[in-house]
């Protein structure tokens, strides 16, 4: 958190007020979460990704997404979501 400083902080609720930013959207679409505990960190992680990179490759995908475990395994799930989610945007 020190090292956020004064720079502005978008958290889960504050990505849409209604769900339907494109990663939300596509994670529906996807059926992503399994019991939900790594959720929000993985859209969020998702949703940065696709903000700096509106079309990331594979490998970047699995870069920027590196480091967020989810016990359940939905990680196929997530990047396919994130590809959906990067058509649709784009
Ligand atoms: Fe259960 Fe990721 S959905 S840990």
């Amino acid at each position: 958190v020190s090292r956020v400083g004064s720079r502005r902080i978008t958290t889960i609720e504050g990505l849409s007020p209604d769900g339907t930013h494109p990663v939300q959207q596509a994670w529906l679409e996807h059926d992503v979460a399994q019991c939900g505990y790594c959720q929000v960190g993985q859209i969020m992680s998702a949703a940065a990704l696709l903000a700096r990179n509106p079309s990331p490759s594979d490998a970047e995908i699995d870069a920027a997404m590196d480091g967020n475990i989810c016990r359940c395994g939905t990680y196929v799930r997530i990047h396919a979501a994130i590809k959906t989610a990067a058509a649709k945007r784009g």
